[in-house]
């Protein structure tokens, strides 16, 4: 069989219309050969060059009987390409005919859908998560609305018991309600840049006043040093949740078993940024844990969390409350020796 070569000119545009497509696009002559790809395909596959047979770019089975198929005068199709190492990629793959002048060819186009693929999972897990700490206040508040509907019915002191509980569920779930709803108005202003310029000592001072009654209950003693005039450009009331979000932690998870926390509050100015630094002598987390912390939902096992009534969403809303005003988070902690939260942002 006399096998048709595909012209120069023809190269050169094929060449040209695929760097002018976003994503990686390949043509191959009917032999499975490279004639033309664009930046996005040699970054895919930089070991491919022009000549070079399909498979020493592409080993997925899938796509190359695909092509293999089109080649061969088959019509257009698409399908799947899975990479598992080094990390799973996902693609999608179209491969179509490109009837030319002088011979055949066959162009390739390839979507990543690795990103798109973790959102929707990251989404789906949100809405079990949500559902889930929804459900479980909610379950054993219709409890106790049963037992006073009938069994408890006349019981003056199990009412008053039970009215306290349930009022805290129902606490627990206006929180977790309410930290979503935050949680998604900073997202939506993530792109916003925020005006307003806070000072940093005397939100500190604030947040530690009103955290006074929690730390009474734990037992917690807070010290503070703020010196004046630490001023950033921020959302107020985002600066105060971001502060109330790590005194509250160290308040609430400071203290090691038996000892109450003795938590040490710090507004810090160096070269350009002002840091608030919240430290605690409490139990640690284990490093594992550490770079898990600022997820939707996620407490460190065996903490004192699920017991103390958190829900996890804290250091999410504090690490989204960040990026909006182009700060970081840096957690330091280690086992038995406590933790240290440091918010760094900006200097006015
Ligand atoms: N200072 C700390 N010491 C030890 N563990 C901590 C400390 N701060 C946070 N953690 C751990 O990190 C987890 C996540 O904290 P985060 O503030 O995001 O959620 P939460 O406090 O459980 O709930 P929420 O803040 O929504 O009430 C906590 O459950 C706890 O296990
Ligand atoms: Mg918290």
């Amino acid at each position: 069989m006399v096998q048709q070569v595909i012209g120069d000119a023809e190269r050169r545009v094929l060449t040209a219309f695929a760097e002018a497509m976003p994503g990686p696009v390949l043509v191959v002559d009917v032999a499975m050969r490279l004639v033309a790809g664009n930046a996005a395909a040699r970054n895919l596959m930089p070991s491919l060059k022009t000549g070079d047979p399909l498979p020493m770019g592409i080993r997925s089975p899938e796509v190359l009987d695909a092509v293999r198929r089109v080649c061969g005068g088959g019509p257009a199709e698409t399908t799947q390409w899975v990479e598992r190492v080094p990390v799973e990629r996902m693609f999608e793959v179209s491969v179509a005919p490109v009837p030319l002048d002088t011979a055949g060819a066959v162009a390739i186009a390839v979507r990543d859908l690795t990103e798109a693929r973790r959102i929707e999972r990251m989404r789906a897990d949100f809405i079990a998560n949500a559902s889930h700490e929804l459900r479980t206040p909610l379950a054993s508040l219709l409890g106790f609305i049963e037992t006073l509907q009938g069994p408890a019915r006349n019981d003056e002191a199990a009412r008053l018991q039970f009215l306290g509980i349930m009022r805290d569920q129902a606490q627990r779930m206006s929180r977790l309600i309410e930290d979503l709803l935050s949680l998604s108005r900073i997202e939506q202003t993530q792109h916003l840049r925020p005006q307003g310029l806070v000072d940093l000592a005397l939100v500190a001072r604030h947040v530690a006043d009103t955290l006074a009654p929690l730390a009474e209950e734990t037992g917690a003693r807070v010290t503070m040093e703020a010196p004046d005039g630490a001023v950033v450009v921020g959302d107020r009331d985002e600066i105060i949740r971001l502060a109330e979000n790590l005194i509250e932690n160290a308040i609430k998870y400071g203290g090691r078993e038996g000892g109450a926390p003795e938590v040490r509050v710090e507004v810090l100015r160096s070269a350009g940024e002002i840091m608030l630094r919240v430290s605690d002598n409490g139990p640690g987390i284990a490093p594992e844990h550490i770079p898990r912390l600022t997820e939707r939902f996620f407490r460190a096992e065996s903490s004192a969390g699920r017991a103390r009534g958190g829900t996890g969403l804290g250091l999410a809303i504090v690490k989204h409350i960040l990026a909006r005003h182009r700060g970081r988070l840096t957690i330091k902690s280690k086992l038995g020796e406590g933790s240290t939260f440091s918010a760094s942002l900006p200097d006015a």
